[in-house]
């Protein structure tokens, strides 16, 4: 089914047997170009927001409960605003963690119904959670008056993500939802949030996302596990240069004195974040001057990195790159988000996609007995309320 106002608003007052027509959010998935892993190490990030979705549709209750139903999963939970505590269900998490942050900052908000729908791939690693938490809060904030500031919201999402999903993620995925514009990446500063748009001109090439279909069962003990290893890295540099906040402020240099002797492991973590940093940096001005050919050596190079240092790629994500690798029509690939599965992000000339996929498919499918499944990402605006009915501030 397409999923807009028309569709949403009708499914909606199916579920709660209402008439009346609700507020709709919708909140993007993201891709990143470059800069992975560096968001929590205070570093820089170029994601945007894509064309696939989460949606949620919401009106008031004169009660304080909170019923929420998930369309994809034909499946209702509900509960009270005094009994706001992690279900382990999924989706409904991603919900109540939201409603928990703001019940942290003393918002005051009402029972409400909430219906989500998304047309994001679950678990594809393009920020499908994110995309709800940020269509929730921004749900939130128009109906119950709020006022909340997109930064703001941001911090809600990541903070609802850390305790109500347990995974310690950075802020780039929340940000990229909420703060996406078309046709621009957003070169993000993760310490300071200072942002700046950077038109993506691509002159005939497209960003064609490969899906390994590998569910990261891994992915957030994995990524836990590289935060603290990021973590440990600062502390021993910090012993010698206590100005050193984040792996954002340490040098290669840095590395090799106080990090190498005590540990090869989280030394070769940390030097692919601070590698990251710079790559990213340079990536940016190579969009800038319109240099997609320099921006697509980078993006081997990050992958390259990811796998053999941070080793958060898998055997099916270095398998897509390693197949494209030699294609004169793909300026540039790696894996993408927090790893051990999910997509590829590929920059592949736009008349070479089709003769791409019908290879590699089969090849694909021969080699690790998985389909694979592709998406031709365009990039759109961020959060946005999309139904009609006026509310109050908005
Ligand atoms: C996940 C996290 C982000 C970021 C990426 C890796 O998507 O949610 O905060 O750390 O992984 O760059």
């Amino acid at each position: 089914m397409e999923l807009n106002e028309k569709t949403i608003a009708t499914g909606f007052k199916n579920v709660f047997n209402t008439t009346e027509a609700p507020l709709i959010v919708r909140s993007p998935g993201r891709v990143n170009i470059i800069g992975e892993h560096t968001d929590y190490n205070d570093g820089f990030v170029l994601p945007a927001a894509i064309d696939k979705a989460a949606y949620v549709a919401v009106t008031k209750r004169a009660d304080n409960t909170v019923s929420l139903f998930a369309t994809d999963f034909n499946e209702a939970h509900e509960t009270t605003l005094d009994n706001i505590v992690k279900t382990n269900k999924h989706w409904p998490d991603y919900i109540l963690g939201i409603i928990d942050q703001l019940q942290k900052t003393n918002a005051v908000i009402g029972g409400f119904n909430l219906m989500v729908a998304a047309d994001i791939p679950i678990g594809a690693g393009l920020s499908s959670s994110a995309a709800l938490e940020c269509a929730t809060v921004f749900a939130l904030d128009a109906l119950f008056d709020l006022h909340l500031s997109k930064a703001e919201m941001a911090h809600i999402a990541q903070h609802a993500e850390h305790e109500f999903a347990g995974v310690k993620c950075g802020v780039m995925d929340m940000f990229a939802s909420l703060f996406g514009k078309k046709d621009h990446v957003i070169s993000l500063d993760c310490r300071s949030l200072f942002y700046e748009y950077v038109p993506l001109k691509l002159d005939g090439y497209k960003l064609l996302l490969l899906n390994t279909n590998v569910k990261h069962k891994l992915s957030s003990s994995e990524y836990n596990t590289r935060r603290q290893q990021c973590e440990q890295g600062v502390a021993w540099v910090k012993e010698r240069v206590p100005a050193v906040r984040a792996l954002r402020d340490v040098t290669v240099e840095m590395l090799d004195h106080y990090v190498m002797p005590k540990s090869m492991l989280i030394y070769q973590r940390c030097k692919y974040v601070v590698d990251e940093n710079n790559r990213l940096l340079q990536a940016c001005s190579d969009l800038k001057k319109g240099d997609v050919h320099a921006l697509g050596k980078k993006m081997f190079a990050t992958h390259e990195g990811l796998s053999k240092e941070y080793e958060v790629s898998c055997r099916e994500l270095d398998f897509l790159v390693d197949h494209v690798k030699d294609n004169k029509a793909v300026l540039g690939a790696r894996m993408m988000g927090g790893g051990f599965g999910g997509c590829t992000i590929n920059i592949v000339k736009e008349e070479a996609i089709k003769k791409l996929v019908e290879g590699l498919s089969p090849a694909y499918k021969e080699a690790t007995g998985l389909d694979l499944d592709y998406y031709v990402a365009s990039v759109e605006d961020g959060t946005r309320i999309i139904s009609k009915k006026e509310f109050a501030h908005v």
